[in-house]
């Protein structure tokens, strides 16, 4: 598209030409970016681009807007409005936390105990979009869920995404900081709680979109983390389940050591990197 700005006879092979080097800087995959961003636009499956190179796309300048957005480094999930997680898609919007991958394994951890252990009551504190307590209630249909978060967009957005999965009966949203406003007892708690210090450069497209109430936990990143951890105990729950940093695992041990907890067992990520803990507190 040599700029042909504005112009209806831009074909879809042109279109991605163009889009993939706008992306080029913003985008490590940038063809294939190009490609969903298209197949979103003109609200086709991929496949059908490569079988209708030569067609012409319709409202070039909407699907131009679309990619400038992510030349500015905005989530390719804020713009189309959703985030593939586990096997689901969710609603997303600014002020709500994409949720990313690594989280599936946190929810694989409670899984775990809620099938072994008999659970049918759990609290979730920081719901976002509502991934975890979406994905726990659709596997255990007589799960309980009573899930917290501080902010309302999240709130919002979750509860968006609970009704359109039909979750209604099964999870009940609080707007709360940590647990204070929930009475309800239940067995467990689970938290993917903000854990990143103040002062680490995370990149642009994370920086400049994601809601820093979702990212930073304090100056060292895991001041939220241990004062779940005091809360949970407090409240006499028997079990919690948490993700955290990569470089979070010795502090935590250290302070669950003098808090005093039966036991913790931390897991890694696809990676190898430390991501995550259960403890058991009784
Ligand atoms: C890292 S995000 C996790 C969102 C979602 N659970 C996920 O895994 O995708 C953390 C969430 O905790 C919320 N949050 C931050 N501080 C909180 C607090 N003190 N009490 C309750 N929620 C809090 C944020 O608003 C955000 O939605």
């Amino acid at each position: 598209m040599t700029d042909k700005s504005g112009s209806e006879d831009t074909t879809i092979k042109e279109a991605l030409k163009w889009a993939s080097e706008q992306l080029q800087e913003s985008c490590e995959r940038s063809h294939f970016e190009a490609e969903l961003l298209l197949a979103y636009h003109l609200q086709k499956e991929r496949i059908y681009l490569m079988m209708h190179a030569d067609a012409y796309v319709k409202d070039i300048e909407g699907f131009k807007a679309l990619i400038k957005r992510r030349v500015a480094y905005e989530p390719y999930e804020y713009i189309v409005g959703e985030a593939s997680f586990y096997d689901i898609y969710l609603k997303v919007a600014p002020g709500v936390l994409i949720p990313r991958p690594e989280t599936e394994l946190l929810i694989d951890e409670v899984a775990n105990i809620i099938e072994r252990e008999n659970i049918t009551s759990i609290a979730e504190i920081g719901v976002g979009s509502g991934a975890i307590s979406i994905v726990l209630a659709r596997k255990f249909p007589n799960l309980k869920v009573v899930a917290t978060d501080i902010c309302d967009a999240p709130l919002r957005i979750a509860g968006e995404n609970i009704k359109a999965f039909g979750l209604n009966a099964q999870i009940t949203l609080c707007k709360s900081n940590l647990l204070d406003e929930v009475n309800e007892s239940v067995e467990l708690v689970v938290s993917n709680p903000p854990y990143i210090a103040e002062d680490f450069v995370l990149e642009k497209n994370v920086a400049a979109y994601e809601p820093k109430e979702a990212l930073f936990g304090g100056r060292e990143g895991d001041e939220l983390l241990r004062q779940i951890i005091l809360d949970v105990k407090a409240r006499g729950v028997k079990w919690l389940a948490c993700e955290m940093g990569y470089d979070q695992k010795n502090p935590i041990q250290a302070f669950v050591n003098e808090v005093g907890v039966k036991s913790i067992a931390f897991y890694k990520d696809l990676a190898g990197l430390d991501r995550g803990f259960v403890i058991q507190f009784s």
